[in-house]
């Protein structure tokens, strides 16, 4: 009998398919003229152990060959075949590439480029998203799209358009965006105050002055720059929308979703994932058979595999990954054996529901035959690549249980997109590159090696589940967030926030009166006067309180501490002495603060130690040799744990616990060993 919390805790993507997916892209249209080819493709299917194809996501054209003429007949053919075969489909709309006959007719559809030029007809991803004309061919295509294969038992999702990207600078896209700042703001003397125009004259005096940032023009007014990107956002994301709209008009239950790319700074996808069912991403790391590398590869794939799980707080789908090698790096290395399994298993360990390739099979021309896939040009199935999809698949398929279960993170790192893009922006501190990433993935670094599930939170995210929330150079900070913190922190929370809090508002404007903004000074029992930018082969000191020093690198803040309690001193320099970490008790909880950029030590053993004193602790009870991690799913009362050595030796864990191999039910107690690039799924019986 399952307690009620079992079947609160499990979430699907489509509860009509309760099983991983797996498979990939699938153009069946470069194929029309070639039926062994594609007879073939459903025999290999199976034998890859795949259950599912996506199919349709540049095909346009082979759908719709002349305006208002339509021709279904490859994809009806393809989607029965894979349901035959005992497959399901994932039909994507095929927006992100049109055809030439309508570049042609109406070259409204293309985008325009930030210097004015309209580009000509070809590539993908660049379409005109206000463009009436696009929209109304994309709702035309999509609508009979979803009126032919409503009823199709194989359907199981929709995919929206490819990987939403870029921006358009047309008349259209420049005038709907003075509509989005006028309804924003009403009167220009508002718009002109939060953007602080009377810098350099820029004050507006109608609405028909304002243009979209352009190295041509404006790039000065950060607060334009901000409201573009917010506009970008918004605007591709009503794009989405009317799309979404066609799909759901004939099918209100199948779910969609859009295939996203990780921490992509163009679009705030926590704004555009209001609109969809459930997350996919597309996830392509750089895996090189160098085991201090693919360590920290490892992390970096992490770290997406957990924001995209985050975004909606339910398994997601990876959409695409390769299952050996891309074209587009600047060395394209086929995964190592065994890396495979590795890393689509680390998506499933983060909360993937889905395990898929772009590409089924490899292209024979352009640019992308040379990409990896399940199916080489060579075509059968005595590869090795193809061999190791399918042991995945075979492996995959054992998994149903773990389908649909969650992750209860009592850690969460914050990353905020317009943070982001106001930290870049700022022309001050290292002006081209302050590495907000790579900070993140500092702290995320210490998490990762704990086995600590993490959850990558945004400012609008509810804090209560969380025990420590971690906030790297969360240099915008809104009034709103700013009591957010206060409230978390008061009510027992642990926070641990960086040099460059809270200095300019949502809208980038400094705030006065001291540093960090507003009630944070009481919170973090500080104040910051300012920050010293180190040059690059520049260092200081930073001495602990037990004498041990550290290193300081790229900034060093200079604060002081009014209220809270002093961990760290800078050595030298002007600041000598000055408190360079400190605490404060405030409410229940305690704030942190690290006023310098250490080269990763103390940010090392600062987390380590705040996860002690805020009582988190990995899923697994022994601990992890270098290059193992643990992470787990649940289903409120089981829990997952998947061990995973990202290590190319075999590494042995030590556990005071009993477990169960999830697979195999073997009992495993004591010491035990994981071999090189093994995942091991465990749980307590
Ligand atoms: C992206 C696209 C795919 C393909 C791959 C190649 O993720 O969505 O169509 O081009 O890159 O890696
Ligand atoms: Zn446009």
């Amino acid at each position: 009998m399952h307690s009620g919390r079992y079947i609160i805790l499990k979430k699907y993507i489509n509860e009509k398919f309760p099983h991983i997916t797996h498979g990939g892209d699938y153009n069946p249209d470069q194929w029309q003229d070639c039926p062994e080819i594609l007879s073939e493709d459903m025999r290999l299917m199976k034998l890859a152990n795949c259950n599912e194809m996506t199919l349709g996501i540049f095909a346009w054209t082979a759908l719709e060959p002349e305006e208002g003429k339509y021709d279904f007949s490859f994809m009806d053919k393809a989607i029965d075949d894979i349901y035959k075969a005992g497959g399901r489909v994932v039909l994507a709309t095929p927006s992100a590439a049109r055809p030439a006959w309508l570049a042609k007719k109406y070259p409204e559809v293309l985008r325009v480029r930030n210097d004015g030029v309209r580009i000509h007809f070809g590539e993908r991803h660049n379409h005109c998203y206000t463009s009436e004309v696009y929209r109304e061919k994309v709702r035309e295509i999509d609508r009979k799209i979803a009126e032919r294969y409503k009823d199709h038992p194989a359907l199981i999702a929709w995919h929206i358009s490819n990987e939403i990207s870029g921006e358009c600078f047309c008349p259209k896209c420049q005038a709907a965006f003075r509509e989005w700042l006028k309804k924003k703001y009403g009167t220009l003397e508002r718009l002109n105050k939060t953007w602080w125009t009377s810098f350099w004259s820029h004050t507006y005096t109608d609405w028909e002055q304002i243009e979209a940032p352009s190295p041509l023009g404006e790039t000065c007014t950060h607060g334009l720059t901000l409201d573009w990107k917010r506009f970008v956002t918004e605007q591709s994301t009503d794009f989405m929308n009317v799309e979404i709209a066609a799909l759901k008009e004939f099918t209100p239950d199948i779910p969609v979703t859009t295939n996203y790319m990780n921490f992509y700074e163009g679009l705030d996808y926590r704004v555009m994932s209001k609109s969809l069912d459930f997350i996919s991403n597309d996830l392509y790391s750089d895996w090189q058979g160098d085991e201090r590398v693919d360590i920290e590869v490892a992390k970096d794939a992490a770290m997406c595999h957990d924001l995209m799980r985050t975004l909606k707080g339910k398994p997601f789908m990876l959409m695409e990954s390769t299952p050996s090698m891309v074209n587009w790096k600047g060395v394209n290395k086929p995964k190592r054996p065994g890396v495979h399994e590795l890393s689509e298993m680390q998506a499933v360990a983060h909360g993937a529901d889905a395990v898929q390739y772009f590409q089924w099979r490899k292209s024979r021309g352009c640019s992308e035959k040379f990409h990896g896939a399940v199916v080489d040009h060579v075509g059968h199935e005595n590869t090795r690549v193809f061999r190791e999809v399918s042991r995945l698949g075979e492996r995959l398929k054992k998994l149903d249980d773990i389908v649909g279960t969650l992750t209860e993170a009592k850690a969460a790192i914050l990353y905020d997109w317009v943070n982001d893009w106001a930290l870049k922006d700022a022309r001050a501190f290292h002006p081209w590159d302050k590495k907000l990433m790579k900070t993140v993935k500092s702290f995320y670094s210490p998490l990762w090696e704990n086995g600590i599930d993490t959850d990558i939170i945004g400012v609008e995210d509810s804090f209560e589940k969380y025990r420590l929330i971690i906030a790297p150079m969360m240099y915008s900070i809104s009034e709103g967030l700013a009591e957010k913190l206060e409230g978390f922190v008061k009510q027992g929370g642990i926070l641990l926030a960086t040099y460059m809090t809270g200095m300019v508002d949502e809208n980038d404007l400094c705030y006065l009166g001291g540093l960090p903004c507003g009630r944070l000074k009481e919170v973090f029992g500080i104040w910051n006067e300012e920050i010293d930018s180190l040059f690059p082969e520049e260092k200081n000191r930073v001495l602990l309180k037990d004498g041990t020093a550290v290193t300081a690198v790229d900034y060093c803040e200079v604060i002081h501490a009014d209220k809270a309690e002093v961990l760290a001193t800078y050595d030298s320099d002007y600041y000598k002495g000055m408190p360079a970490a400190t605490v404060n008790k405030y409410g229940d909880g305690k704030a942190y603060y690290i006023a310098f950029r250490d080269t990763g030590e103390y940010t090392d053993m600062t987390v380590k130690a705040l996860l002690g004193e805020a009582g988190i602790c990995s899923g697994f009870d022994g601990e992890l040799p270098q290059g193992v991690t643990a992470h787990t799913r649940t289903d409120g009362e089981k829990t997952f744990v998947f061990l995973q050595n990202f290590s190319y030796s075999p590494k042995s864990v030590k556990t005071e616990k009993e477990w169960r191999v999830f697979e195999t039910g073997e009992k495993l107690t004591g010491e035990f060993e994981i071999e090189p690039l093994q995942t091991i799924i465990i749980y307590e019986p």
